[in-house]
């Protein structure tokens, strides 16, 4: 093969989320004096406006108790460095599917030794699992579920390095990219796939898609294949996801940039392309040896085609998806979609890059009952948040008025460009954002930002510390919520609060302690994933840093929790094996099964999740339920 490979770095998932796409290193900021608050004062409302107000509204907690209590009715788990999956007493877990389980009986059973190839990767579960929704359509189960990337020295452990070697190496790490459809069915109580199903399907980086919204036919669309820029192939780095009232799934695709390269290594990256990431030099996937739209030298639109929502119908596997670009372009992480009191739909989502920003669309029409929704999502107005230190927000409309950008086209394709103009405020690189079941409120997991009050974000904008981001060099994050004014999701303006400000009290006794509902029974750092089951519990999944140690001490393995935002309380559900992370979580009809994925086991060579022995490591989607078959959510 080319040496297109050579220079590619490995590095852990939280690693690739967290490359420094940001500018130089900045220290005039008056705001780094608040990096020496104290937890007291952090925590007394001594800092900035009253930043006690801020965290959980003064919620009084028993932190010296390591038992559940209230709604929550669970033995909590302790932390961990297992290779296995703990879960609370009277509560059970299986394997349901992973990665490179074949959908169709014509194709083979996973392969310790090959690991697959292109053709059988076609036709099996994708990598790395992370968003997913269980449908329910006509009395059958169709699991819809994102395969966000590859572990290179995994897929090709069996290659020298860990890297691809030849053409269908390379085909093979693009097939395991993109999107599982797969109806599942229970059966002795253990839910798995229904092989050579209807609604069974792949979707991946070659897959045909629709390109709706303001950006459709915009010039920076259009590409030598595409001469109409109306049509695209495939999506990948597909993150979080959301679901509609009117049955589609949403996929967001995350870090779209790292898979493109230029052979020519004196071709001027233009600024937008910067701003999102994209740079000369291969990082290992190898897509443009095989595919030459990945080479920007060659093919420099192409990358304005990714990095939107996609929306698809998981009932019908030959139907096209469409990408949503009325949505936005960013580093999408989640689409948390809610229905307003008005009827219009809002959707909420981070742009997880260290100093992006946190976005809502509105839609233009409301949504009808009963009737045709499908292209609710076409057409809508694109706002981004800007936060105030005294607890309020308001979301600022991109368009061509407020931004002096020429169409709504370009704004939709250079988003992050858009947000910068009108001073949108820069967060601690936004995950999922969740909306609760049971009153208008919203969450958004700022997963950790070791660049706030250090460095500009990508595009120079600053990055003070304040308002919903109170910690420099914050490297265990935090979970704002915000209240529609009036309870109205499409609202110009809303009041927010920290939820819970992650920290390790044994470590620190300051601002890094974490909020008074962090204890050393319930720690964590970094939450990303975000889920409201229908009881207004509120799920959290981290994808942070488990060595345990230093500031990590004590934390174990990535984890899942639950919080109860009515009283503060959070309580540790379930510790993942090693060197994974746990991100997607949906449940079945009746409530009794929550499924919940394992992305990346054993991502730096030190697990054997699932199988055990010397087993292969392999993404998987486990399946809870209660012993006694209760409810789970
Ligand atoms: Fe794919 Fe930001 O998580
Ligand atoms: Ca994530
Ligand atoms: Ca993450």
């Amino acid at each position: 093969m080319t040496d297109t490979y050579a220079g590619a770095v490995e590095h852990t998932h939280e690693d690739f989320e967290d490359e420094d796409f940001s500018g130089p290193e900045v220290l005039e900021f008056d705001e780094l004096a608040e990096s020496a608050v104290s937890r007291r004062r952090f925590m007394g409302g001594a800092l900035g406006c009253g930043l006690s107000a801020m965290v959980l509204g003064g919620t009084a907690l028993s932190p010296a108790t390591a038992k559940a209590a209230g709604r929550i009715a669970f033995d909590p788990v302790a932390t961990n460095g297992l290779d296995t999956v703990t879960v609370p007493k009277g509560y059970s877990w299986h394997v349901v599917m992973s990665w490179g389980d074949p959908l169709w009986s014509n194709a083979p059973e996973f392969d310790d030794a090959t690991r697959g190839n292109a053709a059988s990767q076609a036709l099996a579960v994708g990598d790395n699992t992370d968003g997913m929704y269980l449908f329910t359509h006509q009395g059958r189960s169709i699991l819809a579920s994102n395969n966000e990337y590859i572990n290179r020295k995994i897929i090709f452990g069996n290659r020298e390095g860990g890297k691809p070697v030849n053409a269908d190496d390379v085909r093979k790490g693009k097939a395991a990219h993109g999107v599982t459809v797969c109806e599942i069915v229970q059966k002795d109580g253990k839910w798995s796939i229904v092989k050579d199903s209807m609604y069974n399907r792949r979707i991946t980086p070659d897959t045909p898609m629709d390109i709706t919204g303001p950006a459709r036919g915009h010039d920076m669309m259009k590409t030598a294949a595409d001469p109409t820029g109306t049509k695209s192939l495939g999506t990948w780095n597909n993150c979080g996801n959301g679901q509609t009232p009117w049955g589609t799934y949403l996929t967001c695709e995350e870090n779209f940039h790292g898979y493109f390269s230029s052979s020519d290594k004196g071709f001027a990256i233009p600024a937008n392309m910067k701003r999102y990431g994209i740079k000369h030099d291969d990082r290992g996937y190898a897509w443009a040896s095989d595919d030459e739209r990945f080479d920007i030298s060659k093919h420099p639109n192409e990358p304005n085609r990714a990095g939107y929502i996609v929306e698809v119908d998981p009932f019908d596997a030959k139907s096209t998806p469409k990408k949503r670009t009325a949505l936005g372009r960013f580093k999408h992480e989640n689409a948390e979609l809610v229905v307003a009191a008005n009827g219009h739909v809002v959707v909420y989502m981070g742009d997880d890059e260290r100093g992006e920003f946190l976005y809502r669309f509105v839609s233009a029409k409301p949504m009808s009952e009963g009737g045709d929704n499908s292209n609710l999502l076409e057409d809508g107005t694109l706002y981004v948040a800007k936060f105030t230190d005294n607890g309020r927000g308001e979301w600022i409309a991109l368009t061509p008025e407020t931004t002096g950008m020429a169409s709504q086209g370009e704004i939709c394709i250079n988003t992050r460009i858009a947000a910068s103009i009108v001073g949108a405020t820069t967060m601690d690189r936004p995950e999922w954002v969740a909306c609760s079941p049971i009153k208008a409120e919203a969450y958004c997991a700022l997963t950790n930002n070791k660049n706030r009050g250090v460095k500009p974000n990508a595009g120079g904008d600053a990055t003070p510390v304040g308002g919903p981001n109170p910690r420099k060099a914050n490297n265990y994050g935090q979970i704002v919520r915000w209240t529609p004014d009036n309870d109205d999701h499409t609202a110009p303006q809303f009041g927010w609060d920290l939820y819970v400000v992650a920290g390790n009290p044994t470590v620190h006794d300051d601002a890094y302690a974490g909020s008074p509902n962090v204890t050393k029974y319930n720690m964590f750092n970094s939450p990303d994933g975000l889920k409201f089951d229908t009881t207004g519990l509120l799920w959290i999944q981290t994808d942070g840093k488990y060595t345990n140690k230093g500031d990590f001490a004590g934390q174990g393995n990535n984890q899942m929790l639950v919080g109860d935002p009515m009283s503060g309380e959070i309580h540790r559900f379930m510790v993942g094996p090693k060197e994974c992370e746990i991100t997607g979580l949906t449940w079945s009809a009746d409530r009794r099964t929550m499924f919940v994925g394992i992305q990346h086991p054993g991502e730096k060579g030190d697990s054997h999740f699932p199988g055990g022995g010397d087993s292969v490591p392999r993404s998987a989607i486990v399946a809870v339920t209660r012993d006694d078959g209760q409810k789970i959510g």
